[in-house]
Order: C-alpha cells, then sequence, then structure tokens
C-alpha cells in the first residue's frame, strides 16, 4: 500500500495506549502555567518527580507481608534512578536500600542510610567495593566463589566479620531449570556452605534470589528451595535469618487491558502484512517474518497486567506448592522475607517534559515531529516504551489524524524517542510540549549519555500541592 494513501487516514497510527496516570500528573498537566516554569527551569527535557506515590508504594508493598504476618521488609533497589531524592525517602521510610555499585554504595552511606540497612548486590564487586562493605558492615550479596575469597581476605585483613548473603540460581520449576548467569548453583548448596564455616571470616545471614522474569510461580519455587537450603544450614548450626526474593515486582503502566490486547494484535498483524506496519523502518519490535511465518516474540514489558505490585507479592506469598502457602512456610521457621524493588517504588513518581523543535517530513513523508531530546534520555531495556505521550499544546492548534514520529537531536538516523506512529491529535507548534508519562523508573536515567556536548537534563523534586520546584539535581 502506498505511503500516500495512509497519510491523512490515522491508518498508519499505532493503536493508542493510554498511560495510567496519577493524581499529582492529573494536575501538573492540567496547569499550563506550572509546566512552562518546570520546562524553563531544567530546560527540555526536564524530569519531573514527586515524593508520595515513593512512600504510598512502600505502605502498599509492605502491606502484603504485615497481613500474612511475615516479618521482613523491602531494600529500594536504587540503581533504577539516580536520584539521592529517593534513597532519604526510602531512610525516611525505614526500609533499605540494595546498592549495585561501589558509587551507589558510597553515596547512599553518605546520605546518612544506617549500614544494617544496606545491601550490595553489585555484579563484579570490586576489591574496593567489598572492603567498604565488610568495614562498614553492610550485607554482600555473594555472586560467585570469587567474591567469596574477596569477601574472605577483607574479613581476615580487618580482623572482622563479613555479613553475607548467598545469591543461587538455577532454580527448578516442573523439571524446567531456571536460566541465569547469576548467583551460585542452587544443587551445590552443601559445599558453598562449608565455605562459609566458622574460620572463614563470613557470616551467613542470607540466602538471596533475583529472576529476571516476571512469573510468580518461578519465584515461589525459588523461595521454597532457599527454605530448603536454610534448613539445612540451620542444622549444619549456621542460623540463616532471611530470604530475599530480589526485584522484579510488576508494575502496571496502561489504564486499560483491551488498548494493550489490540496493541499486541496489531503489532502482530503488521508483521503478518496484513495491516500497514506502524513502526519506524517497519520494526517488529522483536517479531519479524520468515516465510509467511511470524516468528520471535515481541521484546516489551507486559505495559498491563492484573497482577502488579501488592498483588504481584501476595500471589508470590500465597502460593501453594500442594502444601502450606508459602507466607506460612517463611513465619513458621521464623525468616524474615526481603524484597528489592526498584521499578514498583517508582510507580507513578515521574514524568519527562519536552518541547517541541520541528515539524517536517523525511523523504518517505512520515510526519516527524523533532523533540529537545534524544533517544538515550528515556531509553527502555525493550524494544519500546508502550505508553503514549500527552501533547500538552493548546486546543487551538489544527487536528490532524496523521500519525507521527517523535524524533530527537542526535545526528543518528536511528534517534527516535518512540518507534511507535503516535495519534497526537493536534499538529504542535515549535514550544509545545510533550508530556511522557511513568518515567522515574529506569527510563530516565538508566542508560542516559551526555552527547554532542549536552549536558544530562536536570531532575526537578516538585512540591505536589503548588507544583513549585523544592530541590533540583543536575544543574
Ligand atoms: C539483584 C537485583 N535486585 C533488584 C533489582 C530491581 O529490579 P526491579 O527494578 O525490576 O524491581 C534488580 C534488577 O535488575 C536486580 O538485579
Amino acid at each position: 500500500m502506498a505511503t500516500e494513501t495512509l497519510i491523512g487516514s490515522g491508518r498508519d497510527c499505532a493503536p493508542v495506549l493510554t498511560g495510567k496516570i496519577a493524581p499529582w500528573v492529573k494536575r501538573l498537566i492540567a496547569d499550563p502555567t506550572a509546566v512552562a516554569k518546570l520546562i524553563d527551569f531544567g530546560n527540555s527535557p526536564v524530569h519531573v518527580l514527586a515524593a508520595s506515590e515513593f512512600r504510598r508504594n512502600v505502605a502498599a508493598l509492605l502491606s502484603v507481608l504485615q497481613s500474612r504476618q511475615v516479618s521482613g521488609s523491602l531494600f529500594f533497589a536504587r540503581k533504577a534512578n539516580k536520584l539521592p531524592w529517593f534513597v532519604q525517602l526510602a531512610k525516611e521510610e525505614g526500609i533499605g536500600v540494595d546498592t549495585a555499585s561501589h558509587p551507589e554504595l558510597q553515596e547512599t552511606l553518605a546520605l546518612g542510610v544506617a549500614p544494617d540497612k544496606i545491601i550490595v548486590t553489585a555484579v563484579g564487586k570490586s576489591k574496593e567495593l567489598v572492603s567498604q562493605a565488610v568495614a562498614t558492615g553492610c550485607l554482600l550479596v555473594i555472586d560467585n566463589l570469587d567474591e567469596i575469597t574477596l569477601a574472605k581476605a577483607a574479613a581476615q585483613s580487618m580482623g572482622r566479620v563479613a555479613r553475607v548473603g548467598l545469591r543461587f540460581s538455577g532454580f527448578r520449576v516442573n523439571q524446567r531449570k531456571i536460566f541465569s548467569r547469576f548467583g551460585l548453583p542452587v544443587d551445590e548448596y552443601r559445599a558453598l556452605l562449608s565455605e562459609i564455616g566458622s574460620e572463614s571470616g563470613l557470616q551467613l545471614e542470607l540466602l538471596h534470589a533475583h529472576l529476571d522474569r516476571y512469573d510468580i510461580e518461578e519465584r515461589a519455587y525459588a523461595a521454597r528451595q532457599l527454605i530448603e537450603v536454610a534448613d539445612c544450614a540451620s542444622m549444619d548450626g549456621k542460623k540463616v535469618s532471611s530470604i530475599d526474593l530480589g526485584g522484579g515486582i510488576l508494575i502496571r503502566y496502561l489504564e486499560k487491558s483491551e488498548q494493550w490486547t489490540a496493541f499486541q494484535d496489531e503489532l502482530m498483524s503488521s508483521v503478518a502484512g496484513k495491516r500497514p506496519t506502524f513502526t519506524y523502518m517497519a520494526d517488529g519490535l522483536g517479531l519479524y517474518k520468515v516465510g509467511e511465518e511470524v516468528c520471535g516474540r515481541a521484546d516489551l514489558y507486559p505495559a498491563w497486567n492484573d497482577v502488579s505490585k501488592e498483588r504481584f507479592i501476595a500471589a508470590i506469598l500465597d502460593h501453594r506448592g500442594g502444601g502450606p502457602a508459602l507466607h506460612k512456610e517463611i513465619s513458621s521457621r521464623d525468616l524474615k522475607l526481603y524484597f528489592e524493588p526498584g521499578r514498583a517504588l517508582l510507580d507513578n513518581t515521574g514524568v519527562t517534559l519536552a518541547r517541541v523543535t520541528f515539524r517536517k517530513r523525511d523523504t518517505e513523508g512520515n510526519l516527524l515531529i523533532g523533540l529537545g531530546m534524544n533517544r538515550t534520555n528515556l531509553r527502555p531495556f525493550r524494544a519500546e516504551f508502550c505508553v503514549d505521550p500527552i501533547l500538552l499544546t493548546a486546543t487551538d492548534r489544527p487536528k490532524i489524524d496523521e500519525g507521527a514520529f517523535l524524533v530527537g537531536n542526535l545526528c543518528g538516523e536511528g534517534d527516535v524517542i518512540m518507534r511507535r506512529k503516535l495519534q497526537i491529535g493536534r499538529m504542535p507548534e515549535p514550544g509545545d510540549i510533550f508530556c511522557f508519562v511513568n518515567t522515574a523508573g529506569y527510563l530516565a536515567h538508566h542508560l542516559e549519555v551526555g552527547t554532542h556536548g549536552s549536558p544530562l537534563p536536570v531532575n526537578v523534586l516538585i512540591d505536589e500541592d503548588t507544583l513549585e520546584v523544592c530541590d533540583s539535581f543536575g544543574n
């Protein structure tokens, strides 16, 4: 089908994906003066953050443990957002902090978080990181035998006992072994426990698992296998006090399940060639066609799901593997249970505002809306971030049916902010503003780089009542 016949008909647009919007965001986007002030303050793009949803998320997740009489808590996985504000909020809310690098550990300590509230899960721990964790008394989660050697050496050289956890992998679910490159083989736990004898300088406190997929059953089975390890350790006189099931607690980005289903169906149809493509360069977002067959998997976060946050944790704790519910297995042993949520605690805590800089067409006739930002400013781990941005433009702008690609300001053809051709509703003018919702978890700074001499974007913390800036970071 010729491109010209699609333009103007709206048929080349991606199906709509309406984001779930927090009350503070509704108030913000309804107030053009406040939006303009924020973008004038931070320039384009600016990441805007608010605190109340973080506190609400902490309470919601903890309530599941409390309602099932499971003791334990949360460690906020601070890798999901670089800002110190969320570490401070974690401290104020009395939860712990999960650090994934030496700089994160140093900053968390400098922000006054008590070492007994800090866990170190960093991948590839340096000697300096291990030494600081041991010297300060933070809990080190060991991923491999070389880290056991490092931790022993640090403990012995300081004459201290290192608090450690063991990260395991290779859990079995119905005869299937869950793949991971992280952690030590759970099948070899006996040999590993013997590495942590009384002479080792290590004190085993916690057994850890972080699973990559958002699978409730896998987590429940992993927890049961960790409980077996804890039982065995305690028979050997090594009392393990806690189990940690890592992060990966689902959140829900979208308002409506029907939209999510329709989007996935339409993506499949477009890759199959049954409808016009709606993605940049006909990107299948993980799907591709071989002959007449659509192969691969859509590489997308489950943007709509009905088991987000507290429901996800509840489903793990209520899981019955043919016996008592998991929460009973945990509480009857007096074990503590921890989770390390990053994304789930940051749900609804941030938006990103960006200015329109130009409108034009590419050589295929596609409408391009240029934004004062680049793709790394909102970079998902997956092929696409499946939430439509909101155009905050004056209602007198002409209505359009035609879809548009939002493009960035780097000199690369691939600098497209979203790969979907979006229904933006009206033709914006330079200076108009797009609001991207729910960007604080990973999207905003995890993969952001300064380039073309531009500094990294400014982050502003706002007062949710007055919508005024209370603090800023990065300017
Ligand atoms: C060990 C560990 N804990 C916690 C997390 C946080 O995961 P999420 O932000 O999905 O909750 C991660 C993410 O990669 C991780 O690797």
